[in-house]
Order: C-alpha cells, then sequence, then structure tokens
C-alpha cells in the first residue's frame, strides 16, 4: 500500500480558550497547561457531510485522480446527523464516485485501521484505488456544560488515497473492551415491547485512565511496529500521534528519547478531531514539504473502545 494524496477540510467557525471562559468555569490557563490546546475549529451551519466531501475532492485531486476511479470509500465517522444510509454513501453522492462503500467506528483510531483494511484489499488484488475519509464531529457528543470534556474537541474531516505499493511495513491494530472509561450513550426510538431503561448521556470520560491507557498503550503499539518493520526509532522521520493532548505525546517522545521536531503537533489549534487527526496532519505535512520519497513514518493512535492502533510507512509522494 502507498499513499498516493491527501485533503482536509476544516469548519470556518474558531472557537478560542478565551471564548470558553465567557460560557464555562474554566480558564485559557488550564486548558492550556492540562491540554496545550488553545482553539480548535468547531461545525455551525455546516454540514460534515460537506467537509467530508471537501477534503476527498482534495485528496482525488492531489493524487491527479476523479471519483469515478476510485474502487473502495471506506469512511471512518464515530456520529454524524444519519445513523443509515452511510456517511461514506452520503459522501459518494456528493462526489460522483460510484464504488462500494461503507463507514467504521474505531473512533479515534480509526484512520489506522481503515489503513489495515486497505492494505488487505489491495494485498489481495479485490481493489486498486481506495480513499479512506475520516470525518468526524465530536463537539456534537459532548455536552457543553461539561468543562472537562467539551474544551477537548473540535471537528474536521482528512482523507487519502491509496493504492498497490511496498510502503506500509508493519501495521497493527488492537481493541480492548473498556466501556467505562469512554462512552457515549444515544437513545433509540422507543418501541411498545421496551422494558429497559435506557439513557441519552452526552460523552463521559475518565481522562485520567484513557491518558495512562493512551501512553501505555500507544508505546507497546510503537515498538511494535518498530520491531516488526526492523526499524530503529532513530531512522523514523517523523512520529504523527493522534492528537488528543500535547502532554500525551510528550510521555511517548520522553520515553522515546527523540527530539521534538519528530513529533509534530497540531492539537494546539485543531483540537482533538477523532480519526481526522492523522490525516489532518499528514495533508498538512505533505502541503507544506515536510516529507520526501522515502521518509519513514510512525503513525498511532488511540480511541473510545479502548482500540489502538499503529502503523510504520514509507512516504511515497
Ligand atoms: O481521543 C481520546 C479522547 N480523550 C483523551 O485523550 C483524554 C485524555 N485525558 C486528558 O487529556 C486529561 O486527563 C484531561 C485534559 C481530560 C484532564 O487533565 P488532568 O490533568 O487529568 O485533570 P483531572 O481530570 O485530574 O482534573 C483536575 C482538576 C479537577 O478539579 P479538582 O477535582 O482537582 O478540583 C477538574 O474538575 O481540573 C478540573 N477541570 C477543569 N478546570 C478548569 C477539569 N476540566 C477543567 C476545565 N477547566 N476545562
Amino acid at each position: 500500500m502507498k499513499i498516493i494524496g491527501t485533503g482536509r477540510a476544516h469548519p470556518a467557525f474558531t472557537l478560542t480558550n478565551s471564548m470558553l471562559e465567557d460560557i464555562l468555569d474554566t480558564s485559557n490557563e488550564w486548558i492550556m497547561e492540562r491540554t496545550g490546546i488553545t482553539q480548535r475549529q468547531i461545525i455551525t451551519d455546516e454540514k460534515l457531510e460537506d467537509l467530508a466531501a471537501e477534503a476527498a475532492r482534495q485528496a482525488l485531486d492531489d493524487a491527479g485522480l476523479t471519483a469515478k476511479d476510485i474502487d473502495l470509500l471506506i469512511c471512518s465517522n464515530v456520529v454524524n446527523e444519519y445513523a443509515t444510509p452511510s456517511l461514506g454513501c452520503v459522501v459518494e453522492g456528493l462526489i460522483g464516485a460510484e464504488c462500494p462503500t461503507y463507514d467504521i467506528n474505531a473512533a479515534c483510531s480509526g484512520f489506522v485501521y481503515a489503513l489495515s483494511m486497505a492494505e488487505a484489499y489491495l494485498r489481495s488484488g479485490m481493489f486498486r484505488r481506495i480513499l479512506i475519509l475520516c470525518a468526524e464531529e465530536p463537539t456534537r457528543m459532548v455536552s457543553w456544560q461539561d468543562r472537562s470534556t467539551c474544551v477537548l474537541f473540535g471537528d474536521a474531516a482528512g482523507a487519502v488515497v491509496v493504492t498497490a505499493g511496498d510502503e506500509m511495513k508493519a501495521i497493527r491494530i488492537t481493541a480492548t473492551p473498556k466501556r467505562d472509561v469512554l462512552r457515549y450513550e444515544r437513545m433509540l426510538q422507543p418501541t411498545p415491547y421496551i422494558t429497559k431503561s435506557e439513557s441519552d448521556v452526552p460523552l463521559v470520560m475518565n481522562g485520567r485512565e484513557v491518558f495512562k491507557t493512551a501512553v501505555t498503550s500507544s508505546i507497546a503499539d510503537v515498538k511494535g511496529v518498530l520491531s516488526d518493520s526492523g526499524v530503529d526509532k532513530d531512522e523514523v522521520k517523523y512520529y504523527i500521534l493522534h492528537q488528543a493532548n500535547v502532554r500525551i505525546i510528550e510521555a511517548i517522545r520522553e520515553h522515546f528519547k527523540q527530539p521534538a521536531e519528530k513529533f509534530p503537533r497540531n492539537v494546539d489549534k485543531y483540537g482533538n478531531t477523532s480519526s481526522a487527526s492523522i490525516p489532518v496532519m499528514l495533508d498538512e505535512m505533505s502541503r507544506k514539504g515536510c516529507f520526501k520519497r522515502g521518509d519513514k513514518l510512525v503513525l498511532s493512535a488511540f480511541g473510545a473502545g479502548f482500540t489502538t492502533a499503529a502503523c510504520l510507512i514509507e512516504w511515497a509522494k
């Protein structure tokens, strides 16, 4: 598998920490110190499907392809306004693709999970050109009265186009049942026969537990893909980690004793954009000219589930 195009889209509205001070018992200092976030782009009157379509079009343009050239669209999404049809189907209509599509929900690990699926399809020869699209609006899952969660998130879409190649050197995906540390419960339609109690609860998170699990599992995953690929940690050009909290990124960086510039961050300006965070970072860095062909990149993510995923790729563009 190799990545041949990237794209991204962000909502127009910038919500700064000082704006949050007006609606919550919080402070810019607390948010900065505990998370590294200064602002986030959040959905107002946009629709997630339009951001997703924009990211997809950019990735296709970057790859020199049109929507009709795509054999499969894998869409990573936790919530959007439709439970069905899939967001993939909605976006397909917007961009004019004519291929099978489905959504996956591996929470913030969704991008690397989707890469692992694409790798298997490409190896089998079943599909030749796959669009991976991660489109997320976590700001619609949190309570805006809950200062411990709503300050953390932002909305975004990120996309890549992948095709057959030898650039995926190692990939690992894991899941452990830990519903209590991070969950969002939605109320389903009642029926005349439902007798159990049900609740509609915004995102609930045990932040400290997520923090600890994220650091230990990401370190294990990164060690795993380094050892599977036979690459030394110093040979890696960039460690592109899920952008949730600069303290999590720092803890992982310190463990591997790597310089700060190898662990790029954009959580300061976008917040945690769930599975969109890694493809957004790839697109941002690619367009800034940060990557050269053959650069070794480690991608590593963690999320609700608890899911984790990491891979080691060589840059192919
Ligand atoms: O994609 C995965 C998504 N989730 C994550 O990645 C979350 C991982 N965890 C974290 O990033 C951190 O645990 C948080 C940023 C969520 C919290 O940081 P912390 O250093 O673990 O703080 P804490 O939860 O231990 O809370 C410390 C204090 C508490 O007050 P008391 O009980 O000590 O009086 C909180 O009530 O900070 C308070 N607090 C706040 N204060 C001001 C919590 N949120 C806020 C806030 N502003 N926004």
